[in-house]
């Protein structure tokens, strides 16, 4: 991936909360090609680790991009990020990395039933670029946006003139349009090998509500796409637990706020870390010692329940004390 410095182009606000940025090579010249579902990292001032923000692309074409188009959600727990992105204005530069997809569409199949795309909040964002892609590619798709309340819903518009009648709005304080995601999974059950696919992106929540939906309903695991946007997030009654890490023979403690892979990189070490969101499987650790409260979308149920493996960029421990073989 290149790191390279770009130029915000233009500012707009599609809703209240989220932003959305064009920036362009300071000379103008092409942008590195990316396909739907790319991210790009961009560079905070005063953090140590960027920030990612999905690619927004509503008209994919074949050859160069000439300017890269963000959203970014103002986040009330803002740990600088999202509040420098809102802070940007036209002719601000920024340093970024990229693109990189993790999210990227599954080949397209003959005759293969409409995918399932379904974005909360600012996760429309690489949902969006999804639904261009399959668009031009004369795939069909269907597009369930869901939100708060309707005003939150950006690029609604635009969404509308790409989707037709395949986007559907949902807002969470209209009964006639609240996402009903029982609903919408039971409609779509698998049947044979003709399982749709689902790419989800939104909320933890929502994401974690979609996983298992799906799972009840016995849709193949590979067939379930998401992607998170939130790095690891305390969870209300989460405990400070002390952690011995075996080989290096250090005792050290995990706050509520913290995680084990944050505690082990002020204690010096430099643990294998890739995504933060316990996606990506790089940080996998072994536990000597201890139950792990998992919460990662890595490891299978089985792995989960014999506590052998942890994820150590957002699980926790549910015991008091957690030896770990590193
Ligand atoms: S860094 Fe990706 S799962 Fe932990």
């Amino acid at each position: 991936m290149r790191t390279f410095e770009l130029v915000v182009r233009s500012v707009t606000t599609p809703t209240p909360l989220i932003r959305a940025f064009e920036l362009a090579a300071p000379d103008g010249s092409p942008l590195p090609a990316f396909t739907a579902g790319a991210h790009l990292q961009v560079a905070i001032p005063g953090l140590a680790d960027p920030r990612c923000y999905s690619l927004i692309e509503l008209s994919p074409a074949a050859g160069a991009f000439e300017r890269y188009r963000l959203g970014v959600r103002i986040e009330d727990a803002s740990r600088g990020g999202s509040r420098f992105m809102h802070a940007l204005k036209a002719g601000d530069r920024v340093t970024v990395t990229g693109p990189k997809n993790d999210f990227p569409l599954h080949e397209p199949a003959l005759g293969e039933p409409p995918v399932v795309l379904l974005a909360g909040g600012i996760g429309i964002t690489p949902i969006a670029s999804m639904a261009a892609a399959l668009k031009a590619a004369g795939r069909p798709f269907e597009l369930h946006y869901s939100g708060r309340s309707r005003d939150q819903l950006a690029f609604t518009d635009e969404l509308a003139a790409l989707a037709g009648d395949a986007l559907a709005l949902h807002a969470d304080d209209d009964d006639a349009t609240r996402l009903d995601l029982g609903a919408l999974l039971d409609a779509r059950r698998p049947n044979g090998i003709d399982a749709c696919h689902l790419y989800v992106c939104g909320p933890k929540a929502m994401i974690d509500a979609a996983i298992a939906g799906a799972k009840a309903r016995g849709w193949p695991a590979d067939n379930v796409h998401f992607e998170l946007f939130a790095t690891a997030a305390p969870v209300a009654g989460d405990q400070p637990f002390e952690l011995e890490l075996r080989q290096s023979g250090k005792v050290l403690v995990v706050p509520a706020d913290k995680t084990i892979a944050e505690v082990m990189e002020e204690a010096g070490c430099d643990p294998m870390i890739d995504c933060k969101r316990g996606e990506c499987g790089v940080c996998s650790a072994t536990v000597l010692e201890g139950v792990p409260d998992h919460r990662d979308y890595v490891l299978s149920d089985a792995e989960k329940a014999e506590g052998k493996l942890i994820q150590i960029c957002i699980s926790r421990a549910k015991t008091a004390r957690l030896v770990l073989d590193l």
